[in-house]
């Protein structure tokens, strides 16, 4: 069964920080293109995010780390059009904010204006700081994102959970009140043992969106192709596969294949 939509109004920045409030839990996915975003948008999404995952799931890259601004700005253009409802999200790719703040905010504007998105998203915390600052004063909103920061996987040194140790759980709380006073409007915790996304959520008033950190935040994210059960080889733990389209088009594929080859395609009514 479905998910009924309670009514047609935009969501804004305002109505997710609402949503903590009233406790409504926020539903969040990834969409790269027009025709998947209209179909996410009627499931009844509160926000798409065109993430930098489009490195991997639309470019086959391992990383997320050669996706490019105008690469971007494609993805964002297509999803943007296909949004009435939801608010929508984009990442600023690798390299576009961690240096001069004013570039940042130039880029942050760029990506806003070509695209039409509502917001868009970081990685990391204090270091970005003055960044954060700056594009939040040009009016634009700011997504958070900290725990495993994919941006950052060489420094990581690999894709495991982060913030095991106490240490680099207490900078990850400081970091999260650090967002909250800078004023961005939510934050991801991604790849976080889920007592500490718990800890996080109970500390900052603004909502936290987990993805593989438990049930206690505010809200949930999930890359649409690995939810679908397009991107087959990929099963972490978190993730909850909700459909095998993947199985599902190889089979309709074979089957359009089968009926060329054996030239029962098209048949009468299929002709002009
Ligand atoms: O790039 C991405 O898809 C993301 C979300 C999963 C949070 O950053």
């Amino acid at each position: 069964m479905g998910y009924i939509v309670s009514d047609s109004k935009k969501i804004t920045t305002k109505r997710i920080r609402e949503m903590k409030q009233t406790g409504e839990k926020i539903a969040v996915l990834t969409s790269y293109d027009y025709t998947i975003a209209s179909l996410v948008e009627q499931g009844g999404v509160d926000m798409i995010h065109v993430g930098d995952s489009a490195s991997n799931v639309m470019q086959g890259n391992y990383t997320t780390v050669p996706i490019t601004i105008d690469d971007m700005i494609v993805y964002g253009r297509t999803v943007a059009r296909a949004c009435r409802r939801a608010m929508t999200c984009i990442d600023m790719p690798f390299g576009t904010y961690q240096g001069d703040p004013y570039e940042a905010q130039r880029n942050a504007v760029k990506l806003i204006q070509q695209t039409g998105i509502d917001s868009v998203k970081v990685e990391g915390g204090e270091e970005i700081a003055p960044a954060i600052e700056l594009i939040i004063r040009s009016g634009i909103p700011v997504f958070g994102h900290l725990g495993l920061t994919p941006q950052s996987v060489y420094q990581f040194g690999s894709f495991a959970v982060r913030a095991q140790e106490e240490a680099e759980a207490k900078k990850l709380l400081n970091d999260a009140k650090q967002l909250e006073q800078l004023g961005c409007f939510a934050i991801v915790l991604e790849k976080i043992p889920a007592d500490l996304a718990r800890r996080v959520t109970e500390s900052v008033a603004i909502p936290t969106v987990g993805i593989g950190a438990g049930p206690h935040c505010d809200g949930q994210v999930l890359v649409v192709q690995d939810m679908l059960g397009m991107n087959m080889g990929f099963s972490p733990k978190f993730l909850r596969r909700y459909n095998n389209l993947g199985e599902q088009i190889i089979e309709s594929v074979g089957n359009y294949v089968s009926d060329v080859k054996a030239g029962t395609y098209p048949n009468e009514q299929e002709q002009y």
